[in-house]
């Protein structure tokens, strides 16, 4: 069931879980994400970033192929398709291609603009039924080409954003997209604290999910995190299933170099990787 992000959501914050949001890239990833959350009876996003978008060959593509599947792997969760720091132009492109859920990443610009262009954007989502993320202080490292330097957001600019009626809110806790250093020092909960308090049951959301200790995410969605984001983990599950199955000479045998076979070891790690993450975040049998 194709929906906007808005009902699963707030339901996260209130039943103390977060759902996960999983990046696509491709037919295999969106195949493997929506067969894991039907599997564990989950709510779920797929995230699409404005890279993978065009990698995918636009968002009216990816909206045909996520329709289909849910249709052709008689998924019967609600499944949101989720714009993945868009730009303001992006957030329109993928509203007018059938997107549920669009991110305006609005972080890098002046807060005024900030607020100004959210605004805008917030009434559009609302008057077509769409899930609308925000930003304030940008997350850290870099996705797709998007490079933020790893802010802590202000609580009182939380507030300001979240008062334009977003659906869901992304700060910057000291997360950052992609492996963390060794030298990282961990989310910071004080600031996610004072955010929380000030933005009452807005669903907050955490950025850069991968290699998070499970400790820090509990903690964090016992603070207010209702979504919580997660690409490169199920990148690496994928290229170490794949490496090993090539470098086991797997692709030499009899038909193994056939895609259908030579992919199916990544198809399954990232499958593996989607329901621990599940698991962990406390969204199996919520759908
Ligand atoms: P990771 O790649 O670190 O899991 O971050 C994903 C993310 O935050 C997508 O917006």
């Amino acid at each position: 069931m194709l929906v906007s992000a808005k009902e699963m959501l707030n339901k996260a914050k209130a039943g103390h879980y977060a759902v996960g949001q999983f990046n696509i890239n491709n037919l295999e990833w969106a195949k493997a994400i929506l067969l894991t959350a039907e599997e564990m009876k989950s709510p779920v996003i797929l995230g699409v970033s404005e890279g993978a978008g065009k990698y995918m060959c636009g968002y009216k593509t990816i909206v045909g192929m996520v329709k289909g599947m849910i249709e052709g792997l008689g998924i019967t969760v609600p499944v949101a398709i989720h714009l993945d720091h868009g730009s303001y132009e992006g957030a329109y492109k993928c509203i007018e291609a059938g997107f549920s859920s669009v991110m305006f990443d609005g972080s890098h610009y002046p807060i005024e603009e900030n607020i100004a262009k959210t605004k805008e954007l917030v009434a559009v989502c609302n008057e077509k039924g769409l899930s609308i993320e925000a930003e304030v202080g940008s997350i850290g490292g870099e996705e797709d080409g998007v490079i933020g330097g790893g802010e802590v957001a202000s609580p009182d600019e939380c507030k300001m954003i979240a008062d334009l009626g977003v659906t869901m809110l992304a700060a910057g806790i000291g997360n950052i997209h992609g492996k963390y250093p060794a030298n990282w020092t961990g989310l910071n909960f004080e600031v996610l604290a004072k955010i929380s308090e000030k933005v009452g049951d807005m669903p907050l959301v955490l950025h850069g999910g991968t290699g998070i200790p499970e400790d820090m995410i509990k903690k964090a969605i016992s603070l207010g995190v209702s979504k919580i984001n997660v690409n490169t983990e199920c990148q690496l599950s994928f290229a170490a299933a794949t490496r090993k199955y090539i470098e086991a000479g797997k692709d030499l045998e009899g038909k193994g170099f056939d895609p259908r076979k030579l992919l199916a070891p990544g198809v399954e790690a990232i499958k593996a990787t989607v329901r621990e993450k599940i698991e962990l975040f406390g969204s199996a049998g919520k759908a």
